[in-house]
């Protein structure tokens, strides 16, 4: 398994897949992903197959305002790999590489029912949680403190 940089439309397949099972949408497309500076990292297999994936948007935090922030979006591995540590591989090569660019806050919108992957890597929860647009899930806000 390695981590690459990959293309907003090599996150796709894992997004459609992952993302939008069980959820009222079948969009996969992030109104961010083109943003500058956006990064979408992958961790790819042996095979060459990506079996995560994770996009990384600069875009400070409400919460946090005059902090340098980057929202985490569109966290995902592959179903038949869930539970194997792929995800926090690449969750915490993405926090290295920004906090390395001088990042002071990760932050992203999780769903609940991902919370303990999120706090198991050190972030905290902000405010109440909420009923996310796209895909109708409960969520929370989850941010975690960058030290370079
Ligand atoms: C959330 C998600 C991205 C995490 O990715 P993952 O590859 O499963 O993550 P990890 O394997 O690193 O960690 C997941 C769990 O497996 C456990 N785990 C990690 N390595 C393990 C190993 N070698 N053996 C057994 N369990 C292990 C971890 O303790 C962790 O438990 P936790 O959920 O209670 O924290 C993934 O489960 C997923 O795609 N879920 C569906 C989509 C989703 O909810 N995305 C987040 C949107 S905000």
């Amino acid at each position: 398994m390695h981590i690459i940089e990959i293309s907003t439309t090599d996150t796709y397949a894992l997004r459609l897949a992952v993302l939008r099972e069980n959820t009222p949408t079948t969009n996969v497309s992030f109104p961010e992903d083109d943003w500058p500076g956006v990064t979408h990292l992958g961790v790819v297999d042996l095979a060459g197959a990506i079996v995560a994936t994770s996009s990384w948007v600069p875009r400070e935090c409400a919460e946090h305002p005059g902090r340098r922030g980057v929202q985490l979006r569109g966290m995902a591995t592959s179903k038949d790999l869930q539970s194997n540590g792929v995800g926090g591989l690449l969750l915490e090569a993405g926090v290295q590489r920004h906090t390395e660019a001088g990042f002071e806050l990760m932050w992203a919108k999780a769903r609940d029912a991902a919370m303990g992957f999120y706090l198991r890597h050190h972030c905290e929860v902000l405010g109440e949680g909420f009923i996310e647009d796209a895909t109708q899930l409960p969520h929370h806000i989850v941010v975690r403190h960058l030290r370079s």
